[in-house]
This record gives structure tokens, sequence and C-alpha cells, in this order.
């Protein structure tokens, strides 16, 4: 139907133009993005400067994005959607250390580090954080690779503070021990603000949204024969826990950083009480032959 374009048959009209998409898969998601934006319209009945303001909003996002900055990603996230994908992604994966978003700052490579190391390379409260990483079936899993991220106990990324923080600061990619074992030295991250000097920041002060994350640590963890996880550690009485801005908060994955004030047990780990301590176990699910 090329002529006659109305509001009742519009979605036809268009969802007809994909029929001859050979790759069904994207003639599937074709179909069902326009008849979702149709309804969408329908229902909104945008008049022509809020339009106009929908494409300058959806411009401004493209052009606020570079090799350090997704807006796109930021965007997805603030409407829940990144979280959306992530959770129909590992639907069936109940036993696994669940998955959250992977954020819009693991944007340069962790360096590589020993088992201990400390990520922070510019001092603050000392933290330790160790733990396993494990199949389901309980076996360790040698030589896992952990890709660890994380803000400062300022709330910053690395990258947002090219002037304060060396490149890499907080970030590590280690390989844990013959047991699956790993630790390495840290400060706790502080809660943060996602980055609001850009439209999505603007839309969120347009609907009265806090912009905050709770305190967390990004993990990539993956081991051979299993499917990686991206997820996040959380700091158990961090603010915001309850209301994070991009829904990614998940009560399996939130854990306490206690203080251990004992001489002993830090000189263990070669910091100085009192310090933090979490403990967390990373299970992968085994990766299906073939
Ligand atoms: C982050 O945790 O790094 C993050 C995730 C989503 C939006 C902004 C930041
Ligand atoms: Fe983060």
């Amino acid at each position: 139907m090329a002529t006659d374009f109305t509001e009742a048959n519009a979605a036809d009209a268009v969802v007809d133009s994909f029929a001859d998409t050979p790759d069904p898969r994207l003639r599937t998601i074709m179909s069902s993005l326009v008849r979702h934006l149709h309804a969408f319209v329908r229902d909104v009945e945008p008049t022509l400067p809020e339009w106009e303001q929908a494409i300058d909003f959806l411009t401004a996002v493209g052009q606020k994005c570079d090799d350090k900055r997704q807006e796109f990603i930021l965007f997805s996230d603030a409407l829940g959607v990144s979280m959306l994908v992530e959770t129909i992604n590992a639907r069936g994966a109940a036993e696994t250390t669940a998955s959250t978003v992977l954020g819009p700052f693991h944007v340069v490579e962790s360096p590589p580090r020993e088992l201990g190391d400390s990520i922070d390379l510019l001092g603050g409260e000392p933290c330790v954080v160790t733990g396993r990483v494990r199949s389901v079936d309980g076996t360790p899993l040698p030589g896992a690779r952990l890709d660890i991220w994380q803000a400062s106990d300022r709330g910053f990324y690395d990258v947002q503070q090219p002037d304060v923080q060396p490149e890499g600061n907080l970030r590590g990619l280690f390989t844990a021990d013959a047991d699956g074992a790993f630790w390495f030295r840290t400060v706790v991250p502080s809660y943060y603000p996602i980055p609001t000097d850009g439209p999505v920041g603007q839309l969120l002060t347009a609907t009265n949204r806090h912009p905050y994350r709770p305190a967390h640590i990004h993990f990539i963890v993956s081991a051979d024969g299993h499917v990686p996880v991206t997820t996040h550690v959380f700091v158990a009485d961090s603010p915001y826990i309850d209301s994070d801005a991009v829904f990614a908060v998940k009560r399996s994955l939130i854990r306490e950083f206690r203080v251990v004030d004992d001489e002993d047990e830090a000189s263990a780990y070669g910091v100085p009480a009192p310090f933090r301590l979490a403990t967390v176990e990373f299970v992968l699910e085994r990766r299906e032959q073939g």
C-alpha cells in the first residue's frame, strides 16, 4: 500500500515495505519496531515542535558520543533498557552470578596485574577484595580472568579525571590461581552520579530523577569453556542502594565491606589497619558444546 497513508493504515504500510527483507530476524525486528513506534506516536500524539525536540534530543545524544563517552549507552541505561536486555539474556541461569550493565566506563583496556596488587595508584581508605571463581557444579576455575574497574573514593573514573588520575587507575586484569581464587587491594569506591553534562542529564533534571548509582566495583569474569559474566559487586551500606539511576542492583550482588581492625590480618594482606574487607564468589555457567 503506497498511497492513502492514514493514521489507521500507517503501521501496516510501513511493515509491508519490509516484506522482502532477506534476513528474517531483521524483518521481525523492523516490523516490531515500526508497530511499537507507531503505537507510541498514536498514544502521545506529539505536536510538530515536540517531534522536533525529540529529534534534537537524539541528535544531541549522538553528538555527545566519542571514544571516551557513550551517551547512547547512558540513555539506554537510564531507561532501564540495558538492564532489561541483560536480564532477558541471562534467563535460565539461576545459580550463576547475576549479570548487570557494562556501563559507559569500560573504555580503556585494564592493565594486567598480579594477584594481591593494588589497583589504586593514588591512596585512600584501604580495602581488600578476595574471592573465588567456580563453575555451577562447584569445580574451581583455575586461570579464570577478572577484568575489574571502579570509581574512586571521590566517585570518579580515571577517564573522567585525566588531569587527576593516571590512566589505568582503579582498573586491573587479574588471573585466578590454581584454586580459582583471587585477591586484590583497592579503595572503597564511592557512590557517584552518572554523567549529567549531556542530554541524558538534562532529561533526568526535567523529570526530577536523581542521577546517582550506589557504590560498586565492576567485574567481567571469564573462564575457558564457560559463559562470561559482566557484573557488579555493590557496597552494602551505600547510599542509593535502593534507587540506582540505571536499575542495576540485584540483591545477590550486594556485599558487606566490613571494617577489619586487626593488625595481623592487615599485615597478612599488606595493608594498614583498619581496612575494609569484601569477599565474593563468582559462579559461571558451562558453555554448551557445539
Ligand atoms: C557505571 O557503573 O559505570 C555506569 C553504568 C551505567 C551508567 C553510567 C555509569
Ligand atoms: Fe560504575
